[in-house]
């Protein structure tokens, strides 16, 4: 069956909004799906940013569902990027498991999947099932890596880490060893550092791209960049699925070195150069 589509009002700079997104007095949430009737008996996708404003955004998908569950059989949340898909590990006992969490309450809200791109925890594209959710994860690595080829024919392509290795397998890049050390905690923010990036591969000369599946504070990029720089690297070009670029993460990654960095449209940003909407449209909207 062909699904029916929502739009909630973060993506109109992908299709037509029928989602509207506003707050009360208080800041509470407050959801207006026009035409719900549209949904009646039908399967029904919606499409929401999850970013920013992680934690409201997140809850005014989890209202959409509920309502659209109330006149529809089945829903999917297409949501370009995931939040919370880092914290996947315990690494201090006590920590909330977040990811499996956010997935658990995302399909108590009624969806039963959740179709996203180059989701963290998953580490590579396909269908999986992970906090009692199916999740169909879409790779970008593809966008990105003609994107580059088209600009550096020869280049090397590497991931910063080995979480990110399959962003480059297929095209025969290589990967850096990333040791993370242990929380660091300021007044509110918990921290992991990048203590550490080995390369046991050649760049001497070579046009380098760096793939990651994200750009968040920079630390890793910027560690990565510079390492590459050191080993006698002609050039070094960055790029990710979701650019975060927190705080002033782009202007440093320049100051690296980067001769450029790209990121996708998932979270807007002066990076943004591939546009998820052919993947939305060609392989996601339509059935799951
Ligand atoms: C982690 O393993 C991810 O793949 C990214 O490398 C990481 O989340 C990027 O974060 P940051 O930019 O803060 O180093």
């Amino acid at each position: 069956m062909v699904a029916h589509l929502l739009v909630s009002q973060n993506c109109s700079y992908l299709f037509p909004a029928n989602i509207e997104l506003k707050t009360f007095p208080d800041k509470e949430s407050h959801i207006l799906i026009h035409d719900l009737e549209a949904c009646k008996d039908k399967d029904v996708q919606v499409l929401h940013r999850c970013y920013p404003r992680q934690d409201s955004s997140l809850l005014q998908l989890l209202l959409v569902g509920k309502t659209v569950r109330n006149v529809a059989p089945r829903a999917e949340a297409i949501v370009p990027y995931l939040p919370y898909a880092r914290q996947d590990k315990i690494w201090t006992p006590g920590e909330a498991l977040s990811a499996e969490v956010i997935c658990q309450m995302i399909a108590s809200a009624g969806y039963s999947s959740i179709a996203t791109f180059d989701c963290h925890f998953l580490k590579k594209a396909g269908i999986f099932t992970y906090g009692g959710i199916q999740i169909r994860n879409f790779s970008l690595s593809g966008d990105l890596v003609a994107y580059f080829k088209a600009k550096k024919p020869d280049a090397l392509f590497i991931s910063p880490d080995q979480g990110a290795a399959y962003l480059v397998n297929e095209i025969g890049g290589k990967s850096m060893v990333k040791r993370r050390g242990e929380y660091k905690h300021h007044k509110k923010q918990a921290h992991r550092p990048v203590e550490s990036m080995d390369a046991n591969f050649d760049v001497k000369d070579k046009d380098v791209i760096i793939l990651d599946d994200m750009i968040a504070g920079g630390g890793t990029m910027i560690k990565a960049t510079r390492a590459v720089l050191a080993m006698g690297a002609k050039s070094v070009c960055c790029g990710c699925t979701h650019g975060l670029f927190l705080g002033d993460a782009y202007t440093k990654l320049q100051e690296a070195g980067a001769e450029e960095i790209v990121a996708s449209n998932t979270i807007a940003s002066e990076a943004s150069k591939i546009d998820i909407l052919n993947s939305l449209r060609g392989k996601i909207i339509g059935e799951f």
